[in-house]
Formats: structure tokens, sequence, C-alpha cells
């Protein structure tokens, strides 16, 4: 039996498998985010360890004397910092904190960045906040010893050792991506070196072995190996079979993700399109990014005193968009703006606009941000033919129907079951326990196909008109 751990933003995730990848058992541990000035999300790691107590408490209950590996996915670019005895210096500044814009601008200017990275340096990935602590927080820069991505903090929990894996390395704006390593020139850029940075493995290798202590807490045997594991796009990449080139999958989660497994490594940062190593080895991907897609309707619903759930609930088929548009940059974004300032709206409001109009709003809003990531995709070259839906926000038929008709592209939704991040680890801790490869990593079973509407794609390109229009306008406001 296999484990996979995903440390989400929302909530941290387990699974256990059996070595036909059939699920076995499932267990979830909420997590919360800490705005503590405009611009700023932060978690404590301690937290997130606490998170991943009682989700292995959980499993445990099922038995787990025949695992044989664990594989970790996770949040990307959060920037954990440790001292020389592995001391946590300050809270964890995660993927959707854009603090560090200045320093992001300045680090893009430096043309070594894009040309190594293959990316923008966008304020959320990792190199611009330790730029930033170094600015604002020196006396604790200086005793940075260690830099960890979440899952990899984890890591060091669960094995004792300081490890990293390709794909969320290549969110951290310091690997040399093409090559798969990590570049001491853009290192010292951000007054650090190779010390700092913990070993590199690929996602489906070993990366150490569980330590005896924790193996007897939770009633493993001995020798559990903790395979790399992959940040969570990568992660869910390996989870819904997207591995090769044509292969796609959109993803609501707390973010906002279109991506597609790539050919090789072909960059192209203008576009604003993230190109990151895949969890597998000699192996890359792209996508577009946004920083609010569950994010924006859970906002929505605590404004009008609901849940998404009941929100979504009664929406019932898609209808034309109306005169109201929102735009989801609440903040900020990432594809294809690369904006921290830019700022959420609703427009066109009226007097008959209602709860239902402004739902129907925020996941056509959303819709038409993927639309955009989806063209800067297309700019590369990367064409999508089919996508299959992952996240929570996938549970909204309604919210599926719209992102196919707005993209024109059928979506598909798996059969009952789980084919994400958790599950993509879960499977690369059976390629690091097994030996085995890619071939593992099959497409889910369909349940049904979503597809575009044609009544409704013309007035889905017009309102798509409307919000790049709007989302022009409000730029600079
Ligand atoms: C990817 C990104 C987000 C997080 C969400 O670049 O920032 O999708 O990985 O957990």
């Amino acid at each position: 039996q296999f484990i996979g751990l995903d440390l989400g933003t929302s909530g941290l995730k387990g699974v256990l498998v059996d070595e036909t990848q059939a699920v076995l058992a499932e267990a979830t541990a909420p997590l919360a985010v800490s705005r503590p000035h405009e611009g700023w999300s932060e978690q404590n790691p301690t937290d997130w360890l606490a998170a991943a107590e009682s989700v292995m408490d959980a499993l445990a209950r099922h038995g787990l004397s025949d695992v044989r590996g664990i594989g970790l996915s996770g949040q990307m670019h959060g920037a954990t910092l440790l001292d020389a005895a592995d001391e946590v210096l300050r809270p964890s500044i995660l993927w959707n904190d854009t603090r560090a814009h200045a320093e992001a601008a300045a680090l893009d200017a430096d043309p070594r960045f894009r040309a190594l990275t293959g990316n923008i340096v966008f304020p959320g990935f990792t190199a611009p906040k330790l730029a930033w602590v170094a600015r604002h927080e020196p006396k604790l820069f200086e005793r940075v010893a260690k830099v960890l991505l979440p899952k990899d903090y984890l890591r060091l929990w669960l094995t004792g050792e300081h490890v990293a894996e390709m794909s969320d390395a290549a969110g951290t704006s310091w690997l040399d991506t093409g090559r798969r390593d990590w570049s001491d020139d853009l290192l010292s850029a951000t007054n650090l070196s190779r010390a700092h940075m913990p070993r590199l493995v690929e996602g489906s290798e070993v990366s150490g072995r569980l330590r005896p202590a924790l193996a007897a807490r939770w009633g493993l045997g001995e020798g559990v190996v903790v395979a790399g594991g992959g940040g969570d796009n990568a992660a869910s990449g390996i989870g819904a079979g997207v591995v090769k080139a044509g292969e796609a999958f959109v993803s609501l989660g707390t973010s906002g993700v279109l991506f597609a497994a790539a050919e090789g490594y072909a960059p192209a940062p203008e576009t604003a399109v993230h190109t990151f190593c895949h969890a597998l080895p000699d192996a890359w991907h792209q996508m577009g990014v946004i920083l609010a897609a569950t994010d924006a309707l859970n906002w929505y619903a605590r404004l009008v005193g609901t849940d998404a759930a009941e929100l979504t609930g009664g929406l019932g088929r898609l209808r034309a968009p109306g005169r109201t548009l929102f735009l989801p940059y609440l903040g900020g974004e990432r594809t294809p703006l690369n904006d921290a300032g830019i700022r959420g709206a609703f427009l066109g409001l009226e007097h008959e606009t209602d709860r239902e109009a402004g739902t129907r709003a925020v996941l056509d809003g959303v819709a038409f941000a993927l639309r955009d990531c989806r063209d800067a995709l297309a700019a590369t070259g990367t064409r999508i033919d089919r996508l299959i839906a992952l996240g929570g926000g996938s549970r909204s038929e309604t919210w599926l129907s719209a992102i196919a008709t707005a993209l024109d592209v059928p979506v598909d939704v798996p059969a009952a079951g789980d084919f994400g991040a958790a599950f993509g680890a879960a499977r690369l801790a059976i390629m690091a326990a097994t030996g085995a490869g890619a071939e593992i990593a099959t497409p889910p079973p369909i349940a049904r196909r979503i597809a575009p509407d044609a009544d409704l794609t013309t007035a889905y390109d017009d309102a798509h008109a409307r919000y790049r229009a709007a989302a022009r306008a409000i730029g600079s406001f």
C-alpha cells in the first residue's frame, strides 16, 4: 500500500491506495490563511504538521503495516525559512502573497532570471520573497540557513532530510529549469547560495525514509520510502494522467489552473505562462495560473452570508451572461496580467441584480480569466482539445459548463473519486517504491463530458470581450 499527502492552502488531504491504485481510505484536515496586511498571505508551518498528524492518525485507523511508500504534494512557491537548527524563523509566505512585487520586478529586470528559469519572476514565487525579507527583516534574513517549500518542510519532519524535487523547485526562480539544477548565479543574485537550498531529486525518486519514531506511532514498518513528490499542479497532472503533450486539465481550487503537459522544454515567459519541470524525469509542463478560483466564490459566499455549495446548488442550466460582470482579481493576478496591484470588480450592477446573478457573474468571471490563460497558452503554440476537471469547484456542473462554453473546449468529469494532487502523490510513491514510471499515470475513467453550449458561444464571446475591456480599464484604478 501507498500514501499520498497533499498540503493544500485550505486543507491537507491524505489518501491510502493499494497496488492497483484503488483508494482504500481518505482523510482531510482544514487549514486557515492569515492575511495580516493588504497583499499578504501566510500560514504557520506548525499548523501543517498538526494537520498532517491528524490526517495520518485518521489513516492509521485503517492499518498501515503494509505501506511501502509515501508521496508528497503541496501548494507551491511558499517561502519557509529555517535557521541552522531547523527552527522556523517566521510564518511561511504563501504563493498568493504579493508583498514582494517590487523585489519581483527588480529581479525580473535582470535578464538572467527569465533566461535560466523560463518564467517571469512573479511576486508569488520564492526568490523575490527572500529579497523582501532581506530588505524588511534583515536580522532574520541573516539567520536563514535553509529555504524550503511547504511540502518539503513536511518532508523534513517525516524524514529528517532537506530535499526538494524539480516540479516545485521550478517555481522558486532559482532553478535552471532546462538543466534541472539550482542556478548559482540566480541564488547569488538574492544573496544566497546552494548551501541554503535542499538537495534535488526527481518526483518519482526516493527522497528519504520515514523516521522510525513516526513509523512506530502510525504502525508502519521499517524503511518506508518517501518519494520526491510534486508541486500540487504537477502532482495533479500525475493523478489525472496528464503526462504527455496534448493532455490537459483545469483545476478549480483556491487558485485556478489550466495545465498542459509539454513536448519538451519550450519556455515563453513573455506570455506569463508558467513553464515548469513535471514530476517525472525529463518532462516539463506549462500552465496558466489565476490567483482566485474557489477563493473568489468563497469570498462572494461570505459576502452574501452563505456557502459556495448553497450558491451553486440551485443554479441549473447555464444562461447567457447578463450585464453584470465580475473580475476575480481579489489579490492581484498572474496569467496573463502579472499585476500584483490590480483588484477585483463587479460591473454593470442593476436594480434587478440579485444574489443568483452575482453568483453567475462570479462563475463566469473565473471562466473568462481561465479563457485568458488558454489564450496565453495558445500563444506558445499549446493547443487544448479537451480538459479534465479537477478540484473542489469542479463539483459545480454549471461552473464547468461556463468554462467549456467560454473556452469552447469539452470538459471531462472523472468518475467518482479524486484524481487530484493527493492521488498523484500516491502514484509517485508507487513509482519511487517499485520502480514503475509514467505508464502507471493513466487518465481517470470519465463519468461524463460537458460540451460547450453552442447556443451560448456568441454570448460568451461577447461577454469575454467586455471582460477584457473592463480588465484594461480598471488596471490603473
Ligand atoms: C501555482 C500556484 C498555485 C498553488 C496552489 O503556480 O501558485 O496553483 O500551487 O496550491
